[in-house]
């Protein structure tokens, strides 16, 4: 039984399918080049554009014929509204001409349901840093729960407008990772823990406004935004008794995050896990894998009833696929 998986929350379109075993048999992913930050409409043109090849694509890949699909899964929020209607108008065509159920998935779950089915993560508090989210989800009481998220902007968006002030291309977080790892002094930079959920635009102002040396603006915005995070995570870990932590979204490529939270964990007696690259930021095996296991759970939804939700919240999912 296959699944075939549309993501397209924003600059990122996937194609995806599964199998019933939970083996990926393809992940063709193609990003927009957001030079100048997302533009919703150019996202949309260029999924648009790229919608029938990818899906020729990632068929091909999978070594399956059009027929042999037996669900349509697609990212049914949150994100933007443009994206998100382009590829669910593709997800609503293909599940009417195949006449194969449809099922709208949840993107920020479908990277924890991706890590549970390809790292040994069983149930972890996930940390998940993107362009456009920054949250900690953990299963509790039959939902996935944010446990703290951004009150603004996502870590990635902050450090992609940092760069973008600074003529750094989009995205421009891996170029800010090489400058910090030659800066070495920590300017002071508004921590911004409020409870259990952060905020970074107090801390992009602070950055814009520093006159100091570029690689220690760029080593303390890393040292001061992931000590951030790493806190939420170990207080999450902490509240919900749980021993892994699964990290997921494009932010999470940068080594010093990834070696901070780990450090976080370890010294808990916690173990870190990370999906492999293309399974770690937006893909379509994460949304078709997800759909997969909503399906199983009687999750499908009409073609009437699919509209896309923009602001889709985490919690808002009943999780019926797990115990
Ligand atoms: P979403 O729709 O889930 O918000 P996205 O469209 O932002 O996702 P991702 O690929 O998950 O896509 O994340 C992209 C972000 O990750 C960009 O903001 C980019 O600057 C950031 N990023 C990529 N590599 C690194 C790195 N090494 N260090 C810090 N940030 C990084
Ligand atoms: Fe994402």
């Amino acid at each position: 039984m296959y699944t075939l998986g549309f993501e397209g929350t924003a600059h990122t379109l996937g194609v995806g399918i599964v199998d019933d075993q939970g083996n990926v048999l393809s992940n063709i992913i193609l990003t927009y080049p957001a030079t100048e930050g997302i533009h919703p409409r150019e996202a949309a043109n260029h999924h648009a554009a790229n919608m029938s090849d990818t899906i020729s694509r990632a068929l091909r890949e999978a070594d399956t014929g059009v027929d042999d699909i037996d669900v349509i899964a697609f990212s049914q929020g949150p994100g933007l509204g443009p994206a998100l209607r382009t590829v669910a108008t593709a997800a609503r065509a293909m599940s009417i001409s195949l006449g194969v159920p449809l099922v709208g998935v949840n993107h920020c779950i479908a990277h924890l349901e991706i890590g549970r089915l390809v790292t040994d993560a069983e149930d972890p508090v996930l940390l998940y840093a993107s362009g456009g989210n920054t949250q900690v989800i953990a299963f509790s009481r039959g939902r996935y729960r944010v446990f703290g998220e951004t009150l603004d902007i996502g870590l990635g968006n902050m450090l992609d407008k940092f760069g973008r002030a600074h003529g750094i291309p989009f995205p421009a977080g891996p170029a800010i990772e090489q400058k910090a790892k030659k800066g070495s002094k920590l300017i002071e930079l508004p921590y911004s823990v409020k409870g259990m959920d952060v905020s970074f635009s107090g801390i992009l102002t602070a950055a814009l406004n520093s006159d100091e040396a570029m690689e220690d603006i760029c080593f303390s915005l890393q040292e001061t935004t992931f000590a951030m995070l790493t806190e939420v995570t170990e207080r999450a870990l902490a509240h919900t008794r749980k021993s892994e932590v699964l990290l997921g979204g494009g932010v999470v490529r940068n080594k010093r995050l990834r070696d901070m939270a780990s450090t976080m964990a370890r010294e808990r007696g916690a173990e870190t896990y990370v999906p492999d690259g293309g399974l770690c930021v937006d893909n379509g095996a994460m949304i078709a894998w997800t759909g997969y296991l909503m399906y199983q759970a009687g999750m499908e939804i009409t073609v009437e009833n699919s509209h896309i939700k923009p602001n889709h919240r985490t919690d808002d999912v009943e999780i019926l696929w797990r115990n």
